[in-house]
């Protein structure tokens, strides 16, 4: 078979993310990066990225000023409020990725796709095992409301991809880094071993995700001739509705590639 013959690259990404049912979605993700690492998919682009990915009946989203309050944070209901809020922070970070692959992949090159199809197969397992563990606890993702503002920073950042990366894994998913060793003391001091182990995980893939951002960041802004640290501030301060604020995770990000310089003169 001639490579012009085989499924685009897009077509592939753009079905995954349309995909509305979460255990569909999940498979879709997988089954994406497979075919691409496995040269089933060429490497084109022929089909747009929706503007809006496809998302289940349950659950309902609402602006954060609407969410319920998450009950105390040793109690049940705080427990599964907690690990339904990560599920959905996963879920959405399917779809970022995806995202970020099939509208970015044509101007970017074929490890950028490759990169990034590995994130969108690493939080799809994450979901999943959140999804599990809710089950554990006799909830599941859907039960409960969920954050609406998630696909906000993609929209707003659709038309550039230096934007995307500022903002998307550099910030957001950096913040993840912050975050997650307070979670993962908390849980382990309740006694929940095993949601320990998910954590740790997602959080060793994260450093992963942020320092694949970094590292693609760093070269587009070698393309445009620009200083790597100046163009993140700028776009960053343009783009990112929220605040840097400490404490960060100073060691992880350094693992990531990012420099203590760079995101403490924004903070
Ligand atoms: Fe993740
Ligand atoms: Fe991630």
């Amino acid at each position: 078979m001639s490579l012009d013959r085989l499924p685009s690259i897009a077509a592939a990404i753009r079905a995954a993310m349309l995909e509305c049912d979460p255990h569909k979605k999940v498979m879709a993700a997988r089954r994406v990066a497979r075919d691409w690492r496995l040269g089933r998919l060429a490497y084109d682009f022929d089909v747009m990225m929706p503007d809006q990915p496809g998302r289940p009946e349950a659950p309902e989203l609402l602006p954060p000023n609407r969410m319920p309050k998450r009950g105390k944070a040793g109690s049940e209901r705080g427990r599964i409020a907690l690990w339904h809020a990560l599920a959905h922070i996963e879920f959405v970070a399917i779809d970022l990725a995806l995202d970020m692959a099939g509208r970015f992949g044509a101007g970017m090159n074929a490890a950028f796709v490759g990169d990034f199809l590995s994130v969108a197969a690493d939080e799809a397992m994450h979901f999943a095992l959140l999804d599990r563990h809710l089950r554990t606890l006799g909830s599941h993702y859907g039960a409960l409301p969920a954050h609406a503002g998630l696909w906000t920073a993609a929209h707003d950042t659709r038309h550039d991809v230096a934007a995307r990366l500022a903002v998307v894994p550099m910030v957001l998913e950096a913040r993840g880094l912050d975050v997650t060793p307070t979670t993962l003391e908390r849980v382990r001091a309740a006694g929940d071993e095993s949601g320990a182990l998910i954590l740790e995980r997602i959080l060793d893939d994260e450093i992963r995700h942020v320092r694949i951002g970094a590292t693609h960041f760093a070269d587009v802004a070698k393309r445009l001739d620009v200083v790597t640290e100046t163009l993140w501030k700028t776009l960053v301060s343009r783009y990112f509705r929220g605040t840097l604020k400490p404490p960060f995770n100073d060691s992880a990000r350094l693992a990531a590639g990012l420099s203590r310089e760079l995101y403490a003169g924004v903070a």
